[in-house]
């Protein structure tokens, strides 16, 4: 398989002020290394602060590393330019956590989903629009196109994030806990669309959750999956995701696993 992405030896510092003249630094990424194929089901999990959203951040071009290399395709993503830099744009997308603040409120679900249409000159704008917005679920299509944002459902509006990321039809979707903000009794039905889209288009996922259950859920559902656990900026172990839970050899991962409950039952959300 072709390495779509590849972080080498990233590091992001943060300074911050500690109080009066003094500066402290934050070290959200401290020396990742990690490869992302194309195809690949990829599930970063980890607590609370330990660097999940800066790699993300990383990967889709919205954070310079302060060190280490950042490649898509073997190619510095910060170096990228012309028309290198469009395909890459276009070939990987970021689903962030809140959908109602990535949506623009004064914008209809038509023109949210037209605008990267025709920024990438796909024509037949409306149908396709329709379209999208039926591979996530939002049946039928009429009845969203014409919607604001805050006509909309958390789970509607993230199913409309999901699918605006689908329409320039990309290679690699980030999902920064794309079902955190959502109702418990929604997140089966927009883990369901994310796996199904991930097995049916064969799209490479990077699904960040600190939820391990969330993580495993995905990973089933889409016929299994690469765990990626994070503790204080470093990726502490990787692996099967079934695997690490069955026999996790890092503390920080035993850590986690307790603090899901039943987790090694059959699944469960
Ligand atoms: N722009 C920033 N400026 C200063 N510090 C930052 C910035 N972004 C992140 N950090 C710090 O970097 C560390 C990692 O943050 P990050 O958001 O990547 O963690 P996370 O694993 O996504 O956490 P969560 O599960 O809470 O979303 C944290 O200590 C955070 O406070
Ligand atoms: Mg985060």
């Amino acid at each position: 398989m072709a390495v779509l992405i590849e972080l080498k030896d990233v590091k992001v510092y943060f300074e911050e002020s500690a109080g009066f003249m003094k500066k402290r630094i934050v070290k959200a990424l401290d020396g990742v290394s990690l490869k992302v194929d194309e195809g690949e089901n990829v599930l970063v999990v980890g607590e609370s602060g330990s660097g999940k959203t800066t790699m993300g951040r990383v990967i889709v071009g919205l954070q310079r590393p302060t060190s280490g290399l950042a490649l898509f395709r073997g190619r510095d993503i910060y170096k990228l330019k012309g028309n290198d830099y469009k395909e890459y744009r276009r070939s990987v997308q970021w689903v962030p956590q809140d959908p109602y603040s990535s949506l623009d409120p004064y914008m209809t679900v038509r023109e949210i989903l037209a605008a990267p249409l025709r920024r990438w000159g796909i024509r037949d704008v409306d149908s396709t629009a329709a379209e999208l917005l039926s591979m996530v679920g939002l049946k039928p299509p009429e009845l969203f196109l014409g919607k604001y944002p805050h006509q909309l459902s958390g789970g509607q509006r993230q199913r409309v994030a999901i699918a605006r990321a689908l329409a320039v039809n990309p290679k690699l979707i980030v999902a920064d806990e794309p079902v955190t903000m959502i109702d418990s009794s929604l997140r089966v039905s927009i883990l369901d669309v994310i796996a199904e889209l991930k097995r049916k288009i064969g799209l490479a996922l990077v699904f960040i959750t600190h939820d391990l259950a969330i993580a495993r859920y995905l990973a089933h559902k889409s016929g299994g999956g690469r765990a990626v656990v994070m503790y204080k900026g470093v990726i502490v172990e990787e692996g099967d995701l079934e695997e690490i839970i069955r026999r996790p050899s890092s503390p920080y991962t035993q850590l986690l696993i307790k603090s899901v409950p039943d987790i090694r039952r059959p699944l469960s959300l």
